[in-house]
């Protein structure tokens, strides 16, 4: 196959496309003229996206490309061979329709971003944002127009290994950054040449599987899909996001591939999407196991009735379709609705003016700016989960540093899951990093002690102990490798793996400072280390330029920022544990809670308290949603509103005053919470309504402000409609959901 050697020399005059043929302002013109001229069949290859890897498959995709059957491939990145199927798409075909082009880019493209989970834990939209900018930029210079990206599944599971590509448990917060992501990916416009269209995944509620086993069935009650999973995605559709896919599972008896309630009411009806729906990775075909279809024709009917426009990789809509359409099973009408989805598609990426593409407009891989941005967001995403004494920030005259551990010096492992295109040669490791920022001022010992981070192997610990005692403090790097998050990699243990938690221990009887970081794909159950160690940085998987940010932190350069976008329990079995949750009629709190350690004797009519909680574990999570400590000081006080009551329509104004009391520069996200007091439904005992990065210098103060308005307050109510109900609301305003500065107002009828 040649590859297209002069692409300038394609411009749009030279392409003979019927399409051309005629003066089509709109986009929907151009896609009902289009759809006129089409055949079945040509209709039905819009419908099919196949992989476009392996030399026999490139050969195979050319040919049904080049007569109509094949409208979209993935998982293809050599920009000579995307060029030239794009040329046989728009010279060799009959009706010159250009491909779409799709790849997982999830957090970056080589140049890679912290996992999605910890860009969350930033909690900035606008670095967020910028993330996906470059990731787009570099994706689009390989001719790539389409990420499967965001995920913007709600994850209350951290045993699920797909929490790791998620923006947390909180439906406002992963809204947000879903919908910046969009911005990023799209652009200003969808048709520039460093814009790809975005696939908002996985709808709905994938995150809600069985016991965190990916791909288990949901049972998701119609108040939470609509008040915590679905809201995320209608902040993305909103945002602009040209595509979605549908969720592989089962969710309470029909599967998401085949919900025309949540498919076509919820999203096409109520929502107005009009860009497309593709299907996960051969999830038609897998209606059959579900045990919902008889066979792949009746899965190509169920999903295409219920809303799915393109089958990935499976054979059931190119199989199946012309048979159902001429036998009338399908009508032609619903079949024109999801080409013309597709084809709207195309056309607003701009495929049809020029589908090809020039790497040297480009400004390559991993950039300057692509750096710059990388290292930003791994900053924001470290959360100091605990900081005794002040053990960081570390003086950068410490005369001697041990750095140990096996993700201290992981080139690879630090990007974490889902970088099939990451480039580890960039990676700057905590080891690279630390070494770096002291230069020759400090002796930094290494020690990797354990294999790997689920190696059970003691042996090299006695050497790790002497590096220990031999340095001032000890930066112990733990975690899991990247292999332990993501797709089907899912966990029923989440403390440390292997011996890494002997490992803790062991060091710990070295008498010196432990600052523990962990580079993890999920929150990690710390439980039975935290009191081992003085400070716990968490890092999540922080992505190509992670090192340098833990070394920024570490030293004091910055001060940590990030706030967990998850609640983090202290043991697995407290799992699910978010803070949204609802009150119950027992509610727990410190008075009415014993635990069995605290009784010395139980006779057998002995209570331990008739509330919600473990006996052997309590109701509080080891660290709070919303966590994260800084080296400045923040103090919040004189929290007014501007009404004790507003009217549906009116505006309340919330204010805070924010001092930073410390001795350092600092950056803090404050947080704004509120409590619906009586509802149609019972309401969560807390809600994130609001919340907003803040930099202060010491002693520098500042008022922050939130406005609400009714809509803010709505919610799916008994009646199953969406609005906000008159009555009393509690307001927290604070650095995490354990905020207690506290106002009450009320909203009229
Ligand atoms: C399956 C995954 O569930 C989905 O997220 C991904 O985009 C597709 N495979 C394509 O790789």
């Amino acid at each position: 196959m040649n590859a297209v050697n002069d692409i300038s020399s394609t411009n749009k005059n030279e392409i003979n496309a019927p399409w051309k043929k005629q003066e089509m302002q709109s986009v929907e013109t151009k896609v009902n003229a289009l759809i006129e001229q089409m055949t079945l069949a040509e209709k039905i290859g819009q419908l099919n996206m196949q992989d476009g890897t392996g030399e026999h498959a490139v050969a195979y995709l050319a040919m049904s490309i080049r007569n109509g059957s094949l409208g979209s491939i993935l998982n293809q990145t050599n920009v000579e061979t995307i060029n030239e199927l794009q040329r046989i798409a728009l010279e060799e075909s009959r009706l010159k329709i250009p491909l779409l082009i799709a790849r997982d880019v999830i957090h970056g493209f080589k140049t890679v971003m912290p996992i999605p989970l910890g860009q969350a834990a930033s909690w900035n939209p606008e670095l967020v944002k910028q993330g996906a900018v470059i990731a787009a930029t570099e994706a689009a210079s390989t001719g790539i127009n389409w990420t499967f990206a965001p995920m913007v599944d709600i994850s209350r599971d951290p045993r699920w290994g797909r929490i790791a590509e998620s923006l947390g448990e909180d439906p406002y917060l992963a809204g947000e950054l879903g919908a910046a992501m969009v911005k990023g990916f799209q652009g200003e416009n969808l048709s520039d040449k460093n814009s790809i269209a975005a696939c908002v995944k996985h709808f709905v509620g994938y995150g809600a599987a069985e016991g965190g086993r990916d791909y288990s069935a949901t049972n998701i009650p119609d108040n939470e899909m609509h008040n915590v999973y679905l809201r995320p995605f209608k902040a993305a559709v909103d945002a602009g996001a040209e595509t979605l896919m549908a969720s592989f599972s089962d969710i309470d008896g029909v599967p998401a591939t085949a919900n025309d309630y949540l498919l076509t009411d919820v999203l096409r009806d109520e929502w107005k999407f009009d860009g497309t729906v593709v299907s996960d990775w051969n999830a038609v075909g897998e209606l059959e196991d579900h045990g919902i279809a008889d066979g792949e024709k009746s899965a190509a009917l169920l999903a295409s009735v219920a809303g799915i426009d393109m089958e990935m990789a499976g054979k059931c809509f190119s199989g199946h379709l012309e048979d159902l359409v001429t036998s009338g099973q399908l009508s032609t009408e619903k079949l024109d609705q999801m080409v013309a989805n597709v084809l709207r598609t195309k056309l607003r990426l701009g495929l049809f003016d020029n589908p090809y593409t020039n790497p040297s407009d480009y400004p390559g891989i991993a950039y300057p700016e692509a750096l710059k941005v990388a290292k930003e967001s791994a900053v924001q995403s470290l959360v100091l989960l605990k900081n005794d004494n002040d053990t960081l920030p570390l003086s950068n005259n410490i005369a001697s540093l041990a750095v140990i551990g096996p993700l201290a010096d992981a080139p690879y492992e630090q990007l974490g899951t889902w970088i099939f295109d990451g480039d580890a040669t960039f990676s700057v490791t905590a080891l690279n990093g630390i070494q770096s920022f002291v230069g020759d001022s400090t002796k930094v010992n290494y020690c990797k002690a354990l294999a790997n981070s689920r190696s059970e192997s003691t042996e090299a610990f006695d050497d790790a102990l002497q590096v220990a005692k031999a340095s001032d403090a000890v930066i112990l790097c733990l975690g899991e490798e990247s292999i332990l998050s993501g797709e089907a990699h899912c966990r029923a243990d989440i403390d440390l793996p292997g011996a890494q938690v002997e490992l803790v221990k062991t060091l710990h009887a070295a008498g010196k400072p432990i600052i523990l970081v962990v580079l993890a794909g999920r929150s990690i159950t710390l439980g039975n280390v935290v009191d081992y160690c003085d400070a716990i940085l968490f890092a999540w998987h922080p992505g190509t330029m992670g090192g340098a940010a833990i070394a920024d932190v570490v030293f004091g350069k910055v001060s940590p920022s990030g706030k967990l976008p998850v609640t983090f329990p202290s043991v697995v079995g407290q799992v699910p544990m978010y803070y949204n949750h609802k009150n119950t009629g027992r509610p727990p709190s410190k008075e009415k809670v014993i635990l069995m350690d605290e009784i010395e004797e139980f006779a057998p009519q002995t209570s331990l308290g008739m509330t919600a909680f473990y006996l052997d574990a309590g109701y509080k999570p080891l660290f709070a949603f919303g966590h994260g400590l800084s080296y400045g000081e923040f103090e919040y006080s004189q929290l007014q509103l501007s009404a004790s009551k507003i009217a549906p329509r009116e505006e309340l104004t919330v204010t805070v005053n924010l001092k930073n009391t410390g001795a350092c520069q600092a950056e803090e996200v404050v947080q704004l919470y509120t409590r619906d007091l009586v509802g149609s439904v019972t309401r969560p005992v807390k809600e994130l309504k609001g919340f907003k990065r803040i930099a202060l210098g010491p002693n520098e103060e500042t008022t922050v402000t939130f406005k609400l308005t009714a809509s803010d307050l709505a919610f799916y109510n008994r009646k199953g409609k969406w609005g906000a109900e008159p009555g009393k609301f509690h307001l927290w305003v604070g650095g995490s959901s354990l905020a207690d500065l506290c106002a009450e107002f009320e909203l009229t009828e």
